[in-house]
């Protein structure tokens, strides 16, 4: 396709975006946002970092990171990079030919509807920063967020649709996955979701310059649905075997045995593992955009509401275990004990506490008046959130601190833990990630629930 004959404007922003000559900016710099700044920056292209939270950008241009699974040396590396500039200032949006969208979707905390309150706002910041002082400037507008099929159409055209204008938008969804040192921004196949052919096309060519491999998907509908079904799978699989834990455990089968020798099957059959429930920004909540949206369609969506039951009912039942160990091992009540959790972050190896099922445990156990510490190498200290209003603070990793509680609950299997020592040193444990037995294998069973 010459695209530069089908049109002209679309053909001078694909030659600048060839000579990596198109300013970028991207507006929210969070796990999502920040390394896409760096792969961006990487590739060559001048970009500007924008996030409404000043902190966020004090922190980056000081050389602090609030993001350390990303490296220590990443706001080093920005700062020194001249083509690169990090700010609070919305108003910066009038200078980018290319504008990637990262803000939050999260759910509305009551209705557990989808917010997209981040989107139309970056939206309406788009258009009367750049599109109204530069009409005529053609522009490609990516949304990265996470939303329902149909919302890049419906909620970005209209908004930034100006008769002067030459806007090209696509959903392009963000598959980050923090903490995981398999698949960076760079390797993770990108899904290119145009609003029209030649959006595709452009996003394509801009995108194969900063990552290793783009897949042109025919609309943005498709591209919004296969994020959506990724987290879906993802969230169905984790509900179903947590339930297959609860039945098989009831006849005195243990699940972890069983998952050992049916993932020996080298077809057919992919493991997930059991666990003390659902977090992060994804799993727990992106199910939920289509079953508000099905919703539209008088559709309902058995699986989804299954998966996010039985998910969330998790640390419920690992919260009944305390009880039942408390009391079969010296008739304490929960009132009476003291529990250490260790592990707040939403999974292993990172510093993220969103929707994090440690929250919900901790204020169950709370709500039994049990004492309650919590020890995290990654969270020295948490901060305000729905289930818990006042910050705590990690204890110190010691054997005394291990010794002095009735019971340790793991929650998070960072990689940081020492498990012998832990299995040394702690009176009894519930292992909701079987961790002690995979790895010091049978010596420490005498001390283990596994829930
Ligand atoms: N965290 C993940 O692992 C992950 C993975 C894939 C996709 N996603 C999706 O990516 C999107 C972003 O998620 P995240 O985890 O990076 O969120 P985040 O909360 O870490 O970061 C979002 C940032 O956007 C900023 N922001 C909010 N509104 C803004 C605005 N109008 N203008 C400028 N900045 C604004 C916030 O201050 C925040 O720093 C979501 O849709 C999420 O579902 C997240």
């Amino acid at each position: 396709m010459n695209i530069h004959a089908i049109d002209p404007h679309a053909g001078d922003l694909l030659a600048r975006i060839e000579r990596r000559d198109a300013t970028v900016a991207i507006l929210g710099l969070g796990y999502v946002g920040l390394p896409l700044l760096d792969a961006v920056a990487s590739a060559g292209f001048g970009v500007t970092g924008i996030d409404r939270d000043p902190d966020k950008i004090a922190a980056l241009t000081q050389g602090r990171t609030y993001l350390p699974h990303l490296g220590e040396d990443l706001p080093a590396r920005l700062n020194k990079n001249p083509r690169v500039s990090l700010t609070h200032d919305r108003a910066q949006l009038e200078h980018a030919d290319i504008i990637l969208i990262c803000v939050p979707t999260p759910l509305h905390d009551d209705s557990h509807e989808p917010d997209l309150s981040a989107v139309d706002r970056a939206a309406i910041d788009i258009r009367r920063y750049a599109i109204d002082r530069h009409p005529d400037r053609p522009r490609l507008v990516v949304l990265e967020s996470t939303v329902y099929p149909g919302a890049t159409r419906e909620r970005l055209l209209p908004v930034l649709a100006h008769p002067d204008a030459h806007n090209y938008i696509v959903h392009s969804p963000e598959r980050e996955d923090p903490g995981n040192t398999q698949h960076t921004t760079r390797t993770i196949p990108k899904l290119i979701g145009p609003i029209d052919n030649i959006s595709g096309k452009l996003a394509a060519a801009f995108y194969k310059q900063v990552v290793q491999h783009v897949v042109p998907c025919r609309t943005a509908e498709i591209a919004e649905s296969a994020k959506l079904v990724e987290n879906i799978y993802r969230a169905v699989n984790i509900a179903l075997v947590n339930d297959l834990k609860g039945i098989l455990g009831a006849m005195g089968i243990d699940i972890w045995e069983v998952l050992d020798a049916a993932a020996t099957k080298p077809f057919g059959f992919q493991r997930f593992d059991p666990g003390p429930g659902f977090g992060g920004h994804c799993v727990p909540i992106d199910p939920f955009y289509l079953a508000a949206r099905a919703r539209e369609f008088d559709i309902e969506t058995p699986f989804i509401e299954l998966a996010g039951r039985i998910n969330r009912q998790m640390p419920l039942a690992i919260v009944e275990s305390a009880r039942q160990v408390l009391l079969a091992r010296g008739g304490r009540e929960l009132s009476d004990a003291s529990i250490l959790v260790l592990g707040v972050a939403y999974k292993k190896n990172i510093a993220d506490l969103r929707e994090s099922p440690a929250l919900e445990i901790i204020a169950l156990l709370r709500e039994h008046n049990a004492t309650v510490r919590y020890h995290d190498p990654h969270i020295p200290r948490t901060w305000p959130g729905r289930r818990h209003e006042t910050p705590l603070t990690s204890i110190e990793w010691s054997e005394e601190n291990l010794r002095e509680h009735d019971l340790v609950i793991i929650v998070t299997d960072h990689d940081w833990y020492d498990w012998r020592f832990l299995a040394t040193h702690a009176r009894h444990i519930i292992d909701t990630r079987n961790a002690i037995r995979r790895h010091t294998g049978a010596e420490f069973l005498h001390k283990i629930t596994l829930a």
